[in-house]
């Protein structure tokens, strides 16, 4: 190895170290370190060293997160032992009962066969006998000494990890199983290698210090945090989608995405709590367990304890329930796991669970409470939407007082809303709870309809075929307000400070008439704004002035254009590079870009045809605000060439090797000619490899291939 290559392989291992530090402190423990900006920094030092250095990259590397595309549809495996599922206690007594035949149980034989339940119909002197002899078990099941487990029961999915040696001496995430029937999965690691809190690598010293053989399985659940879960709604919402209904459905649906770039935008989370060896629990016990995968640098939920009776279960499920609603992720139970793994193997299982675990589920999060009245909100479309106000009710851990009404479908549905009506809510995993049904319908005269925008009173329309009432005043202003609201929101311009109180301000005092007026805000006008100081007014200027640098495709999403969310804002972004050739483009340009279609292409003509988003557009360019994006081009190097591929690759199945070929322009082909251009040789590369080396055809490893496709992707 030359002198200079030495020493940029050097620099991309100490990078790559750093890095995955920093994701795991942000990602796993929760306590970054260094600004985000900085993280960043550090990653495009190592995207650039690595483009410079193609040879050097290698799949576990942090740049590698977002790969190819599973093709059509995901490969099935079969798992190391099957996934069971729990049975479920829904009270105290159900939970004593399962305590009390644990305890029976690790008595030892036969103990278990004593008749718990006394035939009351026997008359004869057996029954004495059974009494006491039951009597005699559970006095004696009472002295038993059980410890358990107490943990979360996280409301996602359980998917199952494998990790497989490599040269360096540590592990590399090899396979991510979805649980599928129990005893197959569907493989969709190329999904789980998005999410930040699975390590892709693990270090040999960590996995000498665990005592851990290099292959092993780690197995958990897979969550959506709530915060991800509206972003996500809000944006199905945009995109004129029917919304997910909670977490959990969101999650499965995202992890069985054939599109990895979205699953790494929606922060799915990873809690590790089995960690597995061919097949067998590894480490004493589930205490033990745990504490190994965190020193692994596995994210393991920090709410577990040991537990030792009936009574502390009780307090550390009533403790779980008190904490349910601040989590920031649904959890919908308590699951009690005998701690050693021991006593666990002499527990065993029933068909279809362990008789060692048993998940305590909560009671359902409904309640009954009384409307109150229905508010309209106008949203930044002009959308209304009735919002029923009801009298403050528990539920779920909160206090609910304002519930979702949809539409005004929904609320005909229902048989119309009277104050007073009783109805029963529910709360899933959707924040603002529901209304299932009304229960006792009250004397009063129905709700009705609003007939006017309830801010500026102009007429409501409604388009054939569409449920939703609008208010259509452009000159609206809240439809001003949700549009300044969701201009500076997280994930759009991310204007730290701009909230609504803020923008009430703004508005009341007339200094801002549309988005780009922002940018023409000076210190004296904040400063003049209730509870703003001088610090306050500059950080507030400060963040509208970073905002500019956001990219084309964050002013996209701000601008508001019906059905462009976040993703359809990106590729529009990657494909026209600028605001002026968006502008330009014809319909039929804009249906090249993926995913967009008639109903988007329709929305996006529509919107530039109105002169005073043309105005917005010219105003937003004069204030600096940046409308420029790096253009994605697929770069013509790889087009003509064929590939062939043999043997196994140490991460890539054949499919997305194939898949990611393609994608840059390549072609497979199954046999080796004189016109293939390369071969792909992996473990046990067979007789096509003799031939290429015959015909002297150029041949690639792994970390070869994706260099060499790594390099012709964004120009
Ligand atoms: S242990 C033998 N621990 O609940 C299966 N499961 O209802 C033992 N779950 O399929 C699973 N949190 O998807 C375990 N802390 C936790 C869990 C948990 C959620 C899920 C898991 C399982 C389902 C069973």
């Amino acid at each position: 190895m030359s002198a200079a290559k030495h020493d940029a392989a050097q620099q991309i291992e100490e990078l790559r170290a750093e890095l995955r530090h920093h994701e795991h402190l942000y990602y796993v423990l929760d306590t970054p370190e260094i600004p985000d900006a900085a993280y960043d920094a550090r990653m495009n030092d190592l995207k650039r060293l690595e483009a410079e250095h193609p040879e050097l990259l290698t799949p576990d590397s942090p740049t590698q997160r977002v790969g190819g595309k599973p093709a059509e549809g995901f490969q099935k495996a079969a798992h190391s032992r099957p996934m069971l599922s729990l049975d479920n206690a829904y009270n105290e007594g159900e939970l004593r009962d399962w305590d009390r035949r644990v305890r029976t149980r690790l008595l030892g034989p036969g103990s278990a066969a004593v008749a718990y339940e006394i035939d009351e119909s026997k008359e004869d002197d057996d029954e004495e006998s059974d009494r006491a002899l039951n009597a005699e078990v559970s006095a004696r099941a009472e002295q038993v000494h059980v410890e358990y487990t107490a943990e979360l029961k996280l409301d996602g999915l359980s998917v199952a990890l494998r990790y497989e040696p490599v040269e360096d001496g540590g592990s590399r995430l090899a396979l991510g199983l979805t649980r599928g029937d129990g005893q197959i999965g569907e493989d969709v690691t190329t999904n789980i290698r998005t999410i930040r809190s699975v390590p892709l690598a693990i270090s040999a010293t960590a996995i000498e210090k665990a005592g851990l053989p290099r292959s092993f399985e780690v197995r958990g659940e897979v969550v959506m945090p709530l915060k991800g879960f509206e972003l996500l709604n809000k944006e199905r919402e945009e995109q004129g989608l029917s919304p997910a209904v909670n977490p959990r459905n969101a999650a499965a649906g995202t992890l069985r995405t054939l599109e990895p770039s979205i699953v790494s935008n929606r922060r799915l989370v990873f809690f590790a709590y089995f960690l597995l060896v061919e097949g067998e629990y590894f480490a004493v016990g589930q205490s033990a367990t745990l504490d190994a995968l965190t020193a692994l640098g596995f994210r393991v939920n920090p709410h577990r304890e040991r537990v030792e009776s009936v009574d502390e279960m009780l307090r550390f499920i009533e403790k779980a329930e008190s904490q349910r609603a601040s989590l920031g992720y649904e959890i919908d139970g308590v699951v009690l796991k005998v701690d050693s793994h021991a006593a666990q193997q002499r527990l065993g299982y029933t068909g279809r669970a362990p008789r060692w675990a048993i998940a305590y589920k909560f009671a359902a999060q409904t309640a009954e409470t009384a409307i109150e009245s229905i508010t309209w909100q106008v949203g930044r479309t002009g959308k209304v939407t009735p919002v029923g106000e009801v009298a403050p009710v528990f539920v779920g851990g909160t206090t609910v007082s304002r519930v979702t009404l949809h539409n005004w479908d929904f609320i005909e549905r229902l048989g119309g809303l009277r104050p007073s009506d009783i109805v029963e809510i529910e709360r899933g995993g959707d924040v603002i709870p529901k209304v299932v049904r009304v229960v006792k319908q009250s004397e009063n005269a129905p709700i009705a309809l609003i007939a006017a925008c309830p801010e500026c009173g102009s007429q409501l329309e409604r388009t054939e075929g569409e449920v939703d009432w609008r208010c259509v005043n452009s000159d609206c202003p809240a439809k001003l307000r949700e549009t300044l609201l969701h201009f500076g929101a997280r994930g759009v311009m991310n204007i730290e400070g701009l909230g609504e109180a803020v923008v009430a301000q703004l508005l009341d005092r007339g200094l801002v008439h549309h988005v780009a007026d922002l940018y023409a805000l000076t210190e004296e006008q904040l400063v003049g704004l209730e509870r703003f100081a001088e610090k306050s007014a500059k950080a507030l200027l400060a963040e509208i002035e970073g905002s500019k640098s956001a990219g084309l495709a964050r002013v996209l999403m701000g601008l508001g254009i019906r059905f462009v969310g976040e993703r359809t804002a990106q590729l529009l972004a990657e494909e026209f590079g600028s605001v002026e050739a968006l502008m330009a483009a014809t319909v039929e340009e804009l249906e090249r870009v993926e995913e967009v279609g008639p109903r988007i292409s329709e929305s996006i003509r529509a919107f530039f045809a109105r002169p005073a988003n043309v105005q917005l557009v010219e105003s937003l360019k004069a204030a600096g605000v940046d409308m420029t994006a790096e253009k994605k081009q697929r770069s013509t190097e790889l087009a003509g060439k064929t590939f062939v591929l043999t043997g196994t690759l140490p991460t890539l199945s054949r499919e997305e090797a194939k898949q990611k070929i393609e994608a840059a322009g390549g072609k497979v082909s199954a046999a080796v000619s004189k016109k293939t251009s390369y071969v792909v040789a992996g473990e046990e590369a067979g007789s096509k490899l003799d031939k290429a080396r015959q015909l002297g055809i150029q041949e690639l490893n792994e970390a070869e291939l994706l260099a060499l496709l790594a390099g012709t992707t964004p120009v």
